[in-house]
């Protein structure tokens, strides 16, 4: 029975515990997996701890009501972040607290402080993968503990998953695609006329938006997720500094630029790359004309696609959700259910 603890409880945390709490005898049945969640934490929505286990149900029911988990029934409430960390005696950390990709806080130290305690980690967090992921492995590995990030990219869709186990033994030579789902649902609606306030703002009241859209609008966002694939995959060590790094979003993308490539029979997108040029890993994130016959410019709303160009396999393209409450709550449950298998073959689950 695993301990887990929960740092961040907003679209992705409660998308998380609902996947959790509706899957509790699925789970068990079909993968004898079997957990309580000891603690969630939230700057906002506040925050309680039980040793018997939180009822999420209850929990889901609470925050939706506009209650603060500080007054909720447990042991202890009103554990910041941190100190959930430090004292809840998880197993396992889901920490999904917001991106800032330029300094990887809060989720970097929160990242830290449990490696430092020994619980494996599961993140969906960009900030701290972009900008220190290859560390933060090689720190997990250092002390036998599994860190796990699927939900960075694409969301649930499984890309790291694909490229890390069903891709092995290929040469990934370049991976290129979409992996903003604001900005290709504002593109997808401006296409078909809408204005780029109102795209913006249905995307916002869906949850795909970041707290602060500019990440995605500037291109920002799929920056640090090309660099997390950069990093990653092609085993480089890009920073995702927007400065410094080719990096062009849509907000000087008008509806006179669709409809001139709309009647060229083309289509804008996003594109974030990922290449090798002169021997050297390189990123870039601009807005490209795709012509229709590119498996890209059939990806509508909030959902990614990503074209991985390997040695054995020639070209895949993946496609899915790649933002959004449930898509990247199963992201977490994903990467759950991978430690899981992992430590059940090491005998210690
Ligand atoms: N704001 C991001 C997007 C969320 O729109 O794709 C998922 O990373």
């Amino acid at each position: 029975m695993y301990k887990l603890a929960l740092v961040g409880f907003g679209v992705v945390g409660q998308g998380f515990c609902e996947l959790l709490s509706s899957k509790k005898n699925f789970l068990k049945k079909n993968f004898n997996l079997d957990y309580r969640v000891v603690a969630i934490s939230d700057s906002q929505k506040g925050s309680v701890f039980s040793r018997e286990g939180i009822d999420l149900s209850k929990a889901l029911e609470w925050v939706k009501g506009g209650r603060s988990l500080d007054e909720f029934p447990g042991d202890e409430n009103g554990w910041d972040a941190l100190t959930t960390i430090e004292r809840s005696g998880a197993d396992i950390l889901f920490e999904a607290t917001w991106t800032d990709i330029r300094t990887g806080e809060p989720g970097l130290s929160h990242i830290r402080k449990a490696l430092e305690k020994g619980m494996h980690v599961v993140t969906t967090n960009k900030g701290p993968i972009a900008l220190f992921g290859n560390q933060l492995q090689r720190d997990a590995e250092e002390k036998g503990l599994f860190l796990r990030f699927e939900g960075t990219v694409m969301s649930g869709t499984p890309l790291l998953n694909l490229i890390r186990e069903c891709l092995a033994g290929c040469q990934i030579q370049e991976i290129r695609g979409i992996v903003n789902g604001t900005t290709n649902f504002i593109l997808t609606q401006m296409f078909e006329g809408k204005s780029y306030a109102e795209a913006l703002k249905t995307a916002q009241e869906l949850g795909y938006a970041e707290a602060v859209p500019d990440a995605d609008v500037l291109g920002w966002d799929a920056l640090a997720k090309a660099c997390i694939l950069a990093n990653t995959v092609f085993g480089a060590q890009i920073k995702p500094d927007p400065d410094k790094l080719p990096c062009q979003g849509i907000d000087k993308v008008s509806l006179k630029d669709i409809e001139q490539a709309k009647s060229e029979g083309m289509v804008i997108k996003l594109i974030a790359r990922v290449f090798i040029e002169n021997g050297e890993v390189r990123v870039k994130v601009s807005p490209e004309r795709i012509p229709l016959s590119d498996p890209l410019s059939g990806i509508k709303g909030a959902k990614n696609a990503l074209t991985i160009k390997t040695d054995a396999l020639d070209e895949i393209t993946i496609t899915g959700y790649g933002a959004g409450k449930t898509p990247t709550g199963f992201a977490m449950l994903v990467d759950f259910l991978d430690i899981h298998k992992k430590l059940s073959r090491r005998g210690n689950e």
